[in-house]
């Protein structure tokens, strides 16, 4: 099994939204009209869209903010897989770091989950993340160039490094 992100391209557009919208998934992520996803597919205010593909087919999609400019690492706005349970979300998540870290300036990635999502911190807690409460004064930073938790859920970050 081979998973690679790509960039998303506009006529991917019909995939990613029947997938956030299915009921499977409505319960664990937020929701996009299509013009948000179109935005972030150009790149506009430094956010990241991919297709996750599994064999060279779509598999699933992962959204990233880049907050370097507030020294906030970079942001894993949503990430989704439609066929879940094998490994593809964890593959995905690992590549989108690689790629963060790779870049000039990032010593984090971090995200937002529900406490409620054991699934998906299972996924984050296998590759290193850890729960992070920033200090007030870096909160203020973290909201601004992403967004707060919702309630019942909190951030995990992975710094400097991948376990696996
Ligand atoms: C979260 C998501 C991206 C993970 O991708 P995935 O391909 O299903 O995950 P993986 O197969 O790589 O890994 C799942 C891990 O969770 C574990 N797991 C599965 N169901 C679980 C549950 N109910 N509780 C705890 N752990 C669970 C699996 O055993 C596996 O851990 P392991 O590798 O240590 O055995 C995917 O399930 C998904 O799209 N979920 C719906 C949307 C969502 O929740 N997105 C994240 C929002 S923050």
């Amino acid at each position: 099994m081979e998973v690679r992100l790509r960039a998303t391209r506009p006529a991917d557009i019909g995939f990613v939204t029947a997938l956030e919208r299915h009921a499977d998934n409505r319960e664990f992520i937020g929701q996009w009209s299509d013009a948000e996803h179109f935005s972030a597919i150009a790149g506009e205010r430094g956010r990241e869209h991919w297709i996750v593909e599994c064999d060279a087919a779509p598999a699933g999609y992962l959204i990233a903010y880049d907050c370097r400019a507030a020294d906030a690492g970079c942001y894993v706005k949503r990430l989704l897989v439609a066929d879940k349970g094998r490994g593809i979300g964890t593959a995905a998540l690992r590549e989108y770091c690689r790629r963060a870290f790779g870049r000039e300036s990032v010593s984090s990635v971090w995200l937002i989950v529900l406490a409620s999502n054991a699934r998906a911190q299972r996924v984050y807690r296998n590759l290193g993340f850890e729960r992070y409460d920033p200090s007030p004064e870096d909160e203020k930073r973290y909201d601004a160039a992403a967004e707060p938790p919702i309630a019942g859920a909190f951030r995990m970050r992975l710094a400097g490094r991948l376990l696996a």
